[in-house]
C-alpha cells in the first residue's frame, strides 16, 4: 500500500501553509521495525494537548532541492539536513526534488526538557507537505500519517486527536481509536527526571531489536498487550489499562537493558518515583499509573475525576524526584495555524 503513488504526477507551485501538531505518548509501545519504518507490532497512543510543535513552510519551485530551517528564529542546519534526507527518500514524488523549502518551527515545550519533539515536529512538517501535495480531503490525514511515518514511526500517530492505533488496521498509517467515555479526560503529568540528551537514540534502540535474543517474545507480548489494552480502553477498564500501561513501559526498558549491547536510560530518580507510585496506589487505591518513553521521564496517567488528590501527591511527594513537571492531557489533534 503506497499512498505516495497518488502524487506521482505532482507539479510544484508556490505555496505557504502552517500546522500545529502535538506529541503523543504510547500506551502500547512501538519498539523494533521490519524493513523501512514498518512496525514489528501494533501500538496505541494518546495524543497530547500542550506539547505541540508549530511549523510554517514556504514551498517555492526551484531547479534543485534546498532546505532551510529556523527553530525559534535560529537557523538550524542539522535539522534542515534531516528534513532534506527525509525528502530525498520520497522517490515516488520525484518533483519534490525541485522545490526550495523554507521552514519556521517552534515548540510550545522548551527545547531540552526531555520531551521528544520528533513526533510533533515531524507530523507538523508532514501535514504541511500533505497540503502542498494537494491530498484529497477524504485521504488527507491518512496521507499525512503515511508521510509522518516515513519521517519517524511514532509521528504517524500524532495526526489524530484522542487515541490512535498503528499496525492493527494498517502498518502504513495510523487510525483513530475510539475509547470509552471514561477515558475522555485522561491527564498526563510529565515528571522530568532528567533533561539531558539521550545517550542512545530511538533509531539506534530500534536497530538493536534486530539482534535481540528476546525480540520475538517481546513482539508476541506487545501484540497480546495491544489486544488487552484495546479491550480495556473500549470497555472502560481503568485498572487493566494501568496494568498494561506499566507492563509496556517496563518491557520497553527491559529490552534496552537486555540487548546484546546493554544500556539503560532509567535514572535512580525514575526508579524511586516508580516505587513511590506503587506504594501510593497500594495505600490509597487511587488510579495513578505511569509510563515511560525511550528516556528517564515518567508520564503520570490518571483520570481527571481524581486529579485533586493525585496532583497534591505529585507536587508534595513525586516532584522531589523531578527537575520540573509539565502538565498535559489528552488533546484534540493537529490544527492549521
Ligand atoms: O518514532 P521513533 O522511531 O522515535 O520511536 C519511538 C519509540 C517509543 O517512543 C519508545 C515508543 C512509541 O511507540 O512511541
Amino acid at each position: 500500500m503506497n499512498l505516495l503513488q497518488n502524487f506521482s504526477a505532482f507539479r510544484p507551485h508556490e505555496f505557504t501553509t502552517g500546522w500545529r501538531s502535538p506529541s503523543n505518548i504510547a500506551f502500547v509501545k512501538y519498539w523494533g521495525k521490519k524493513g523501512h519504518q514498518i512496525p514489528a507490532n501494533p501500538s496505541l497512543s494518546m495524543t497530547l494537548k500542550e506539547c505541540v510543535t508549530e511549523t510554517k513552510v514556504s514551498f517555492t519551485p526551484s531547479d534543485t532541492m534546498k532546505v532551510e530551517l529556523f527553530l525559534d528564529g535560529v537557523k538550524e542546519d542539522k535539522f534542515a539536513a534531516k528534513i532534506e534526507k527525509y525528502l530525498l527518500t520520497l522517490t515516488d514524488i520525484p518533483e519534490l526534488k525541485k522545490v526550495s523549502y523554507s521552514i519556521h518551527t517552534k515548540n510550545t515545550f522548551p527545547h531540552g526538557t526531555g520531551i521528544a519533539s520528533s513526533a510533533s515536529g515531524l507530523s507538523a512538517f508532514a501535514l504541511c507537505l500533505t497540503e502542498f501535495l494537494g491530498a484529497k480531503e477524504e485521504d488527507f490525514y491518512k496521507t499525512a500519517s503515511f508521510l509522518s511515518r516515513l519521517a519517524s514511526g511514532s509521528a504517524c500517530r500524532s495526526v489524530y486527536g484522542g487515541f490512535t492505533s498503528w499496525g492493527d488496521e494498517s502498518d502504513y498509517y495510523a487510525s483513530p481509536f475510539i475509547v470509552h467515555p471514561d477515558f475522555a479526560h485522561l491527564k498526563d503529568s510529565v515528571l522530568i527526571v532528567s533533561s539531558e540528551e539521550k545517550s542512545i537514540s530511538s533509531t539506534a534502540g530500534h536497530g538493536r531489536m534486530s539482534v535481540h535474543p528476546f525480540a520475538e517474545a517481546r513482539f508476541i507480548q506487545a501484540k497480546d498487550n495491544y489486544q488487552k489494552m484495546a479491550s480495556a480502553l473500549t470497555t472502560g477498564d481503568l485498572e487493566e489499562m494501568g496494568r498494561i500501561l506499566e507492563s509496556e513501559a517496563l518491557s520497553l526498558h527491559a529490552m534496552m537493558m537486555t540487548s546484546p549491547e546493554a544500556y539503560t536510560l532509567l535514572r535512580p530518580n525514575t526508579i524511586a518515583a516508580m516505587e513511590m507510585i506503587w506504594a501510593f496506589r497500594r495505600e490509597t487505591k487511587l488510579p495513578l499509573y505511569f509510563t515511560l518513553d525511550a528516556g528517564p521521564n515518567l508520564h503520570l496517567i490518571y483520570p481527571e475525576s481524581h486529579q485533586h488528590k493525585i496532583k497534591t501527591f505529585i507536587s508534595h511527594e513525586l516532584s522531589k524526584f523531578a527537575q520540573r513537571v509539565i502538565e498535559d492531557e489528552r488533546g484534540e489533534g493537529p490544527a492549521k495555524c
